[in-house]
């Protein structure tokens, strides 16, 4: 069974169909590609995946379970987390702090466990050498105290995809991690996918326009075009595909 299956899923804003009756599926341990001309639903999608959005129609099953309808934090909680395409970091906060975030969120910050300082003083500090030791990871440890904003743009792409581990999910949406990026740095975020991959068991869905980096670490792609899938297959082919390198190429 796969891990992620979307089946006929439709988002729609007004009478406009961003996402168009769209199925593809992610197997566990995985990292497919997601691409597409600008506008052809590929954030939509991620972001319908992660809550942010109601379908209109179709089903979303991940890990067993429909997830369809469910807010972001649920969805976070049941182990699928995501990235977005323009920072989200909070930039006068420190990066550990961001890098708290998600966790803070899930647990720490509930109402009836605030009074009750036992309740959340370990984890509160199991936590923080958890999100010290994501920072180590991604060898930006020495910016640990440093606001988010004195971080290079790839370092910020780098902590909004490491601080999704906080919630140790099973699963990570991506969008566009290396946007903004400086190529040689591009590449360093695709190396610290596949090691998260490994060392963590996850499994990725990746919007990205850098196909020549894209292409060398996803075992499949799926293509969309006006919100649609248009073509699903390894690298290699979907570089033949005609009717891709028509839409997406311009040729
Ligand atoms: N909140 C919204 N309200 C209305 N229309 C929207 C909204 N969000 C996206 N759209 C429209 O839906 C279509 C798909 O947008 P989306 O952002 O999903 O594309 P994309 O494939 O991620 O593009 P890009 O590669 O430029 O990021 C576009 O025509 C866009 O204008
Ligand atoms: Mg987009």
């Amino acid at each position: 069974m796969p891990l992620l299956e979307l089946t006929n899923l439709y988002k729609c804003f007004g009478r406009f169909a961003a996402v168009a009756g769209v199925s593809l599926h992610v197997n566990a341990g995985e990292i497919v590609g997601l691409i597409g001309p600008n506008g052809s639903g590929k954030s939509t999608l991620l972001s319908t995946v992660a809550g942010a959005y109601q379908p209109n129609d179709g089903t979303i099953n991940f890990d067993g379970q429909p997830i369809g309808g469910l807010s972001p934090d649920k969805v976070f909680d049941r182990g699928l987390a995501r990235s977005y395409q323009d920072p989200s970091l909070f930039f006068r906060m420190s990066a550990l702090d961001n890098a708290l975030l998600p966790a803070r969120e899930q647990r720490g910050e509930q109402a009836r466990f605030a009074p009750f300082r036992g309740r959340w003083w370990t984890q509160e500090r199991e936590n923080t050498a958890e999100a010290a030791a994501i920072l180590a990871d991604l060898k930006i440890d020495d910016r640990a105290h440093a606001p988010a904003s004195d971080l290079s743009g790839g370092q910020m792409k780098l902590l909004e995809m490491g601080r999704t581990l906080m919630g140790e999910p099973k699963m990570l949406l991506l969008d566009e991690p290396t946007a903004g990026v400086a190529p040689a740095l591009a590449y360093t975020i695709f190396e610290e996918i596949e090691r998260m991959r490994t060392a963590h068991g996850l499994t990725f869905l990746i919007v990205e326009h850098r196909l020549e980096i894209l292409f060398d670490f996803v075992d499949r792609l799926y293509v969309m075009h006006m919100g649609q899938v248009i073509a699903e297959g390894k690298p290699a082919a979907i570089e033949q595909d005609a009717f891709v390198r028509e839409v997406y190429f311009g040729e």
